[in-house]
């Protein structure tokens, strides 16, 4: 099956990857759907198709079945992506938990109310936790360390059990870190290499939770976006899990150099403790996509990295508003739910 000329739906289209994958599919000459509630989103994500009619914005949250099964009326394809993020289920996991795995859930059950033909899920490398083999295969012992990673695991199973019980065609696809324009810099949401990208253009410090030695399997959104495509695609993926990363760890003390060489930047690195329920080491296996598709994400990082900072520097300046925008361990000032106060009203479990 090609994507072209279908009728596509993306939860959490107007995030970072989901705006990507908007891109993608429009590119292929699709009808795009995009369901998002814009608490990390954004309207800006998706400027570039301002004025382009096969292109409708909806706000909405997937955790609304009613609302959702009308929405996904003569849908043809679901692209599942809306999701809360891992720092936000340092502080609040409850509502992490609502959205990642009961939101899922009736994004599935619409989708089957719906006749949708063809679901993918978007997982995380985040449900493996500190990698126990190295690279990870799809199977291997999961042992996520957050809610976040828990709620994205189930569901995985949940989608999975809709494809088994006959209910509904489902891929699901597992993409590690992914890096490039649009990135989330600012607050809660902020990531590593943004950050370190304004730092750097700044003259102020890398922050580094730890010593640097923690690692990911960084893969440019572009290419995610087009993987997430080609495995809709794919009948022979249906059913299936599939890592969507270069097959490469990089650590994080090594994006701060690198960064620091792209920049011609002359900041230090400013070491703070390791952030709670920090994941040691991320490396996936791109065996399995690479054998169902013929390659597997390749960029290499110092061109996506010169990529990103050549877009951040036109789209986000080091300004003073900015840089106060990314205070660290921005997660620390959300307001706790109140059972992690714990009984003496300190907050609870790691989390000081
Ligand atoms: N960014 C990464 O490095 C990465 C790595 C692995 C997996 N993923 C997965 O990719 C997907 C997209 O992540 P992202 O990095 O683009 O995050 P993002 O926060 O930019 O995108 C998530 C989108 O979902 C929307 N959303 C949140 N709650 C919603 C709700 N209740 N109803 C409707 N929309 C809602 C947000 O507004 C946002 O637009 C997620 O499923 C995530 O688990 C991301």
């Amino acid at each position: 099956m090609k994507l072209h000329d279908k009728r596509v739906a993306v939860t959490g289209g107007a995030g970072f990857i989901g705006s990507h994958l908007v891109d993608r599919l429009l590119a292929a000459g699709n009808l795009v759907l995009v369901v998002d509630d814009f608490s990390t989103g954004s309207l800006d994500n998706l400027a570039q198709h301002q004025g382009d009619e096969r292109l409708r914005v909806e706000r909405g949250d997937i955790r609304d079945l009613a609302q959702l099964t009308k929405l996904f009326q003569g849908v043809d394809h679901v692209f599942h992506l809306a999701c809360r993020n891992v720092r936000l289920s340092l502080r609040q996991p409850t509502v992490v938990h609502e959205v990642n795995t009961s939101g899922t859930l009736a994004v599935l059950e619409a989708a089957v109310a719906c006749g949708v033909k063809r679901l993918l899920y978007c997982s995380s490398s985040e449900i493996n936790g500190t990698a126990a083999v190295a690279p990870l295969p799809e199977e291997c012992p999961f042992r996520p360390e957050t809610i976040y990673g828990a709620s994205k695991l189930a569901g995985e199973y949940y989608a999975l059990a809709f494809h088994r019980a006959g209910w509904l065609p489902v891929v699901v696809a597992r993409p590690h870190n992914n890096y490039g324009p649009r990135e989330h810099w600012a607050g809660i949401c902020g990531e590593v290499i943004p950050r370190f990208i304004l730092k750097a253009m700044a003259g102020q410090p890398l922050t580094i939770y730890g010593d640097g030695s923690q690692t990911r399997d960084f893969t440019y959104v572009t290419e995610t976006a087009d993987y997430l495509v080609r495995l809709l695609e794919s009948d022979a993926a249906l059913g299936n899990v599939y890592n969507v990363c270069r097959g490469q760890e990089v650590s994080i003390a090594d994006i701060a150099r690198r960064i620091l060489t792209l920049t011609g930047s002359a900041s230090g690195l400013d070491h703070l403790p390791q952030r709670p329920s920090d994941v040691l080491r991320l490396w996936g296996d791109a065996t399995r996509i690479a054998a169902l598709l013929g390659s597997a994400p390749s960029l290499g990082i110092d061109e996506g990295l010169a990529r990103t900072v050549a877009w951040f520097t036109a789209h986000v300046p080091p300004t003073p508003e900015n840089l106060a925008r990314m205070t660290a361990s921005a997660w620390e000032n959300l307001e706790p739910e109140p059972w992690l106060l714990g009984p003496a009203g300190t907050t609870t479990g790691g989390q000081s």
